[in-house]
């Protein structure tokens, strides 16, 4: 029996994927950006059976047990084993175990986090150290395109040239360059009702969707440049506007997607209140209800405190900009 454990962090989008250009390779409309982030992971160990077995599919709880995966966890992670097979050739057996630090499927990018870590596992128990372009289309293969910018890390744009949309994503800036911090404030943890997926599908019936397409290039080179520049007003104007698009387009479709929750908006006025004080802070959101507050490495911890008496905030998951995946001693 062998045995390989890889763990692989989420990501959080400043400029939004939404809307695909080919449903069936998960390409996007439009060029994002994201940041790598460290403390939200998956891990997920692969090991291998007798020829006899059949494939096991196992889910760590926060409790740490096990338990079989099921629903449409266990039916989107074996379509995707499949899929990895295919592609390396390799038929034995296999037990896949699959944890993550965070809530899943709430909006907090787990199936970017858990799909580039069944990639690379996958890609190592093959004995394979695939390069990043290979190892993010094969995360993104998976139906997940937020997946293909987790396998690098620091600021990740992708496709990494907008021009060509089938590009491999590339590192825009190495997570040195401005150590940002993420705290994740979490007002509801249980999945979502639609699905990213069917979001992304009914996003190109948003009457507003043109217009966002015309906005975007412009409002990529401005967060391009508050980047390089470490300009946080800057930063901050282009990443809270996008997070507004993005949750208008997802309401004005047809039929309207809506994530947001009274909650959601409650953190994203403090937020906002919090900036007017003089606090480098702003926010941004997935498609879920929860909210990503950035914030430079100076401020954090007056931000920290100041979310901590949020009584909506029912939980808040400190992070920061971080690498990409890696292969771990952990054995779940
Ligand atoms: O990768 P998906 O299919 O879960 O879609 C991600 C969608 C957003 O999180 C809203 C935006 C993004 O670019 O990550």
């Amino acid at each position: 029996m062998s045995s390989v454990s890889v763990s692989s962090p989420s990501n959080i989008a400043l400029i939004k994927y939404w809307g695909m250009s080919d449903a069936e390779q998960t390409f996007p409309v439009n060029a994002s950006l994201s940041m790598t982030l460290s403390r939200c992971i998956s891990t997920c160990t692969l090991e291998t059976l007798d020829c006899e077995a059949t494939d096991e599919v196992w889910w760590k709880g926060e409790d740490g047990l096990l338990v079989p995966a099921n629903g449409p966890m266990r039916k989107g992670i074996s379509q995707h084993v499949l899929r990895l097979r295919h592609h390396f050739d390799f038929w034995q057996p296999l037990r896949i175990i699959t944890a993550n630090t965070f809530p899943t499927g709430a909006g907090i990018a787990s199936s970017a986090s858990g799909f580039s870590a069944l990639a690379l596992a996958f890609a190592s128990l093959c004995g394979q150290a695939p390069s990043t372009d290979l190892l993010s289309a094969l995360a993104r293969l998976s139906g997940s395109g937020s997946a293909a910018r987790s396998v690098l890390g620091g600021f990740v744009q992708w496709p990494g040239d907008p021009g060509d949309l089938q590009s491999p994503p590339r590192q825009f800036a190495p997570p040195d360059h401005w150590p940002l911090h993420d705290l994740i404030a979490v007002v509801d943890p249980s999945p979502k009702s639609v699905s990213s997926r069917e979001g992304h599908r009914r996003a190109l019936s948003s009457p507003h969707f043109p217009t966002r397409q015309k906005l975007l290039p412009e409002r990529l080179k401005n967060l391009q440049q508050a980047i390089l520049a470490q300009d946080f007003a800057a930063f901050a104007d282009a990443v809270e506007c996008e997070a507004i698009e993005l949750h208008m387009i997802a309401m004005t479709s047809v039929p309207p997607v809506f994530y947001w929750q009274p909650a959601t908006l409650a953190v994203f006025y403090h937020v906002q209140q919090l900036r007017r004080d003089g606090l480098q802070v702003c926010a941004t959101f997935d498609a879920g209800p929860n909210i990503h507050v950035l914030c430079t490495p100076v401020h954090q911890p007056a931000v920290s405190e100041a979310l901590r008496n949020l009584p909506v905030i029912r939980q808040l998951i400190p992070d920061r900009i971080g690498d990409g995946p890696s292969i771990t001693e952990i054995q779940l």
